[in-house]
């Protein structure tokens, strides 16, 4: 996932272009560059590695920056290394036209062959710059910019959204949306394009989401939108929800410290709407309950923590509801046999709704016939197109990286799913229905104190910061819990992190056991599995591996075994993954901060993957 912002006003063109390229860091980090249309002539700026590369390559050339219009990326290196050479944005052959793009464009290779042989040379290994020498073709023939992209636009495939300017059209760019966000802020005297409202937020008060197939032509006091065949669009604009504090650290020396403290806020938010009136729980009602809870088997498709979430669920509508749950990771479920059918409840987790596998994975389940059900922390993403039921996660921007708030918020959302389909099915009693009400409205007090009691977490983080390697071990509903915990150490930290069935242990892992291989294991006492988490971690102590747990308050038996122990307070089981899961957390964040590593920009990671 890439980030684009354009600009066209009086304003100080180069700086609003970078400024709002910061606010983008969150999509990729790879490179970074600007184009800038200085009257006569569009002067391009670009450097590969962070942002702070392409500040410093302009930082003496303030005179340049005071443009009228301009266009910036930031870039998560897709076709192409992360050099200079691929950064966009990219110009024609004649120096004339530059852009722009977010997306994937798959016909790339028989274009680029096409273009060559008509005479256009390429500078970069990357899809986009096909575009490039495409609209500087069609510009030759159709003599405008808005011409020449929607007759450019027509021979792409795949996943664009572009920002183009040229020399000779001051003041105007064009935008064009197909299968992956943009919107145009609209200001007093200046407008915007950008990927994502963090760009823009507090310079704009309006805005309007293109929709795919559409391109806008964005000058200083005006906005048209066209389809693709230049057919003029109306447009509704939207005032933006969102404040200037969404991509503020509040202090916070990351924004995934400040996103894990953000964490009981958000479930209690979605709790109190969940019980503000007793009826239609208001997080459920874009969900059809009654046409979901016709489903005769439920699949949840996901990736990455987002997976672990769905792992979680599908324990929790097992036991619930009473009917099967195959939880599958999406880039797995694209490629297998497809038993999917109209008797199924597909569930699609994303907390950016742009993860292409599992957008995939959701189409092929929407044409098998299944009723798909979307939990998504961005409504106005790419998943949301093929969702007959939608479930936002209300999470607010999660800029970080690393999935924390978006996790516990999937697993709230989940919960509360759990509870319509149950009382739906009838497959609870009101009285156990009741019961789980009472313990899930507990839950955001439980999570403050495990957040505020955190000083234990970052001793241990102390302790196990030089270890190269971990293993996580955890049984039953926690297995996700233990899974998502070596995710967020291994991602953040870069230290050897994963998780196993602690039952798999013995077959196999164990052979890793040593001093240098300290082994955290969550569990939680009074289950059926407890003792068997005990013995599993004595034969782990037996191999000298330091023992680290996560378990419930007052667990004696933990806190006589174990090197380190971390605790929750006491909860039924089936919620126990969302507490358990913030010291994990934390750890892993306290880890990677000791160790020094860019914590919200963790290498080669972006924060959606838009590519299969
Ligand atoms: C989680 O910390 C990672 N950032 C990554 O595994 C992420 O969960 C995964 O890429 C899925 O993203 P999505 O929820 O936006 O689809």
């Amino acid at each position: 996932m890439c980030g684009i912002v354009g600009y066209v006003g009086v304003g100080d063109v180069g700086n609003i272009l970078l400024s709002g390229l910061k606010n983008l860091e969150y999509r990729g980090y790879d490179s970074a560059g600007i184009a800038l249309h200085n009257n006569d002539r569009i002067d391009i700026f670009k450097a590969a590695g962070k942002l702070e590369n392409l500040y410093e390559l302009v930082s003496d050339q303030q005179d340049k920056l005071a443009a009228t219009s301009g266009i910036g990326h930031i870039r998560w290196a897709t076709h192409g290394k992360a050099t200079t050479k691929n950064a966009h944005p990219h110009l024609s052959n004649n120096g004339q036209l530059a852009l722009v793009h977010n997306g994937i464009i798959e016909n790339y290779k028989s274009l680029r062959e096409e273009l060559e042989r008509e005479g256009y040379v390429f500078l970069s290994e990357t899809d986009t710059e096909v575009a490039a020498h495409l609209f500087e073709r069609e510009y030759k023939k159709w003599g405008t910019l808005e011409a020449a992209v929607s007759s450019g636009v027509k021979y792409l495939k795949g996943a664009f959204a572009f920002c183009v300017i040229h020399q000779n059209e001051p003041e105007k760019i064009v935008a064009v949306r197909q299968n992956v966000p943009l919107i145009v802020g609209l200001g007093e005297g200046e407008n915007f394009v950008a990927s994502d409202i963090p760009a823009i937020v507090g310079k704009v008060r309006k805005i309007v989401y293109l929709n795919d197939g559409e391109m806008a032509t964005v000058s200083r006091n005006a906005v048209s939108v066209y389809d693709f065949n230049g057919r003029k669009v109306d447009y509704r604009t939207e005032y933006v929800d969102m404040s200037p504090d969404v991509i503020s650290k509040r202090g916070y020396p990351h924004f995934m410290l400040k996103e894990i403290h953000e964490q009981q806020d958000i479930v209690r938010h979605l709790l109190q709407d969940a019980y503000a009136d007793g009826q239609k729980i208001p997080v459920l009602q874009k969900v059809h309950i009654e046409e979901a809870a016709k489903a005769e088997k439920i699949e949840i498709i996901a990736c990455g923590t987002s997976l672990h979430a769905a792992a979680v669920a599908g324990f929790v509508f097992e036991e619930w509801l009473k009917i099967p749950v195959s939880v599958i990771a999406a880039s797995e479920y694209i490629y297998r046999c497809c038993l999917t059918d109209e008797k199924t409840l597909t569930i699609g987790i994303s907390q950016s709704g742009e993860t292409a596998d599992t957008i995939t994975a959701v189409k092929r389940a929407k044409e098998h016939g299944a009723h798909i059900l979307v939990l998504t922390n961005r409504e106005d993403s790419s998943i949301v197109r093929y969702a007959d039921s939608r479930l936002p996660l209300k999470a607010g921007i999660e800029v970080s990286v690393a999935a924390t708030k978006s996790y516990t918020a999937q697993l709230t959302c989940l919960y509360l799913l759990g509870l319509a389909l149950a009382a739906e099915r009838r497959s609870l009693s009101l009285d156990e229905l009741g019961q789980l009400h009472d313990e899930l409205r507990q839950l955001p007090t439980k999570m403050e104190k495990v957040l505020n009691e955190a000083e234990n977490v970052k001793a241990a983080a102390e302790k196990l910061k030089n270890y190269h390697q971990m293993i996580y071990i955890a049984r039953g509903i926690n297995l996700p819990t233990a899974m998502e915990g070596a995710l967020k150490l291994k991602e953040i930290s870069y230290v050897n992190a994963n998780g196993y069935a602690a039952g798999e242990l013995k077959h196999g892992p164990i052979a890793l056991l040593d001093e240098n291989m300290p082994v955290m294991a969550v569990l939680t006492p009074g289950n059926r599995v407890y003792d068997k988490m005990i013995s599993n971690c004595e034969e782990a102590r037996a191999r000298h591996s330091l023992l680290v747990g996560v378990s419930f308050d007052e667990d004696k038996t933990a806190e006589r075994l174990f090197d380190l122990l971390l605790t929750v307070p006491p909860v039924t089981e089936v919620f126990s993954p969302l507490l358990l899961a913030l010291p994990l957390q934390l750890l892993a964040y306290h880890i990677a901060d000791l160790l020094g590593r860019e914590v919200d920009r963790p290498r080669n990671l972006a924060k959606s993957v838009t590519v299969e």
